[in-house]
């Protein structure tokens, strides 16, 4: 049924049997909305870049990377969950779309910047609702220091900028050594203390900018995990009664910096997802509202201000139910991302979420027997009823010839 190798934008990639992205995915790559002037992303890009001013900004990296980039060289164990195939998107077993922006941080510090931001759109598998979408956006931060400098180089910066504050900000910065996040042992202390304070100051100066309305902004950080930085954090805000994961951030692995050549250097980096802060930021109440190409959503955005959406009345839904019973042998087999991905490819941005609804056991045969919920929906026309049901139908055949299954 498939040929041998994909030809992607003139390349061709030999296909085997982890090759799963899709025509759908692919055609993301060329759309760079973090390039695109005016686009909330690139809007928001553009705020952060200024921000941190004195940094070098990298933006034309390929989001078509080894697993070596992505991972490997990141210090991914060989059984990390992330690597599976049902969470990312391979070309073959050792070429696919980046996962996150940290897939460069080892090819930017060989080029010997010190402090430096990534953007870029990365792809992950996901499941189908309005906060989530194969393709989104962040920015790496990496900021590194020489080891005997460090502390001095530190103390000058944060006294600098805090003589600027004009804004009050909470943040619960008690830094306590763990045993589940510890200091790297290689770290003596008093750097890698200076280091982290340096890294929550910044990262506090960022969102102060950006949530400059928030009278009382809060921060709390949460301890992480991440292979490629100890300690590691994910830094929450408080915003309209919610706490916000706005990045994952800590010090870098000393060997990531060893391999780079850096070997005298200690530092930081984060990894910013854009979309959430720009849902936020410009009240966009729906993440596949970016992708849209329809005017009373491009129109809206005609310079580089932070301004509010103003919604335009949504096209009627039509929700469709779609059952099965799984084959007892392939059970374990399933994962509901496979499922979004053969609707998603198919229906493309027609589908605003997908839902699980019924999930049971047959009493006498044990088979498995599941139920999704579909709910199409056009973000720009109204669809009609055979259309419809001519891709509900196209995703029944798919789901019954890739999956497995046995229709209901
Ligand atoms: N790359 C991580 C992610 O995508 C975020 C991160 C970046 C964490 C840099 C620590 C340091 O989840």
């Amino acid at each position: 049924m498939y040929s041998k190798t994909s030809l992607i934008f003139g390349n061709a990639y030999p296909r085997d049997k982890l090759t799963n992205v899709t025509p759908s995915i692919l055609s993301k790559i060329t759309r760079q909305l973090y390039l695109q002037q005016y686009h909330p992303i690139s809007i928001l890009r553009n705020r952060i870049e200024s921000h941190f001013n004195k940094f070098h900004y990298f933006n034309s990296f390929n989001p078509i990377v080894t697993t070596i980039q992505n991972f490997d060289e990141l210090g991914f164990p060989a059984n990390h969950p992330g690597r599976s195939t049902t969470d990312s998107y391979y070309i073959n077993k050792s070429i696919m779309l980046r996962t996150h922006t940290s897939a460069h941080q080892c090819q930017a510090l060989q080029t010997g910047a010190e402090k430096f931001l990534i953007s870029a759109d990365v792809y992950r598998r996901d499941e189908i609702d309005t906060c989530h979408y194969p393709v989104f956006h962040q920015m790496e931060g990496v900021q590194i220091f020489s080891i005997n400098k460090a502390i001095e180089e530190i103390a000058y910066d944060m006294q600098i900028s805090t003589s600027q504050q004009h804004c009050h900000i909470n943040t619960d910065d008690n830094t306590v050594i763990s045993i589940t996040n510890p200091i790297q042992s290689c770290h003596p202390i008093e750097i890698a203390n200076a280091i982290t304070s340096h890294l929550k100051y910044s990262l506090n100066e960022l969102v102060k900018m950006l949530f400059i309305d928030e009278k009382n902004l809060q921060v709390r950080w949460v301890d992480a995990y991440f292979p490629f930085t100890s300690p590691s954090w994910e830094m929450e805000i408080f915003y309209q009664g919610k706490w916000l994961e706005v990045c994952g951030c800590g010090v870098i692995t000393q060997d990531i910096l060893n391999n780079a050549g850096q070997s005298d250097k200690i530092g930081w980096a984060f990894g910013l997802g854009l979309e959430r802060i720009a849902m936020v930021l410009f009240n966009i109440p729906d993440i596949r509202l970016f992708w849209s190409k329809d005017p009373r959503f491009i129109n809206q955005f005609t310079s580089n201000e932070i301004i509010k959406f103003k919604p335009f009345s949504k096209y009627p839904s039509c929700i469709k139910d779609l059952s099965f019973w799984m084959n007892n042998d392939k059970e374990h087999e399933f994962h509901i991302t496979n499922f979004c991905e053969i609707v998603r490819d198919i229906a493309e941005d027609l589908v605003e979420d997908v839902k699980l609804v019924d999930d049971f056991m047959h009493p006498k045969t044990k088979k498995r027997s599941l139920c999704f919920r579909i709910n199409y929906r056009s973000m720009d026309r109204t669809c009609t009823n055979e259309e419809i049901n001519g891709i509900q139908d196209k995703i029944r055949k798919s789901v019954a010839e890739k999956l497995d299954v046995t229709l209901r």
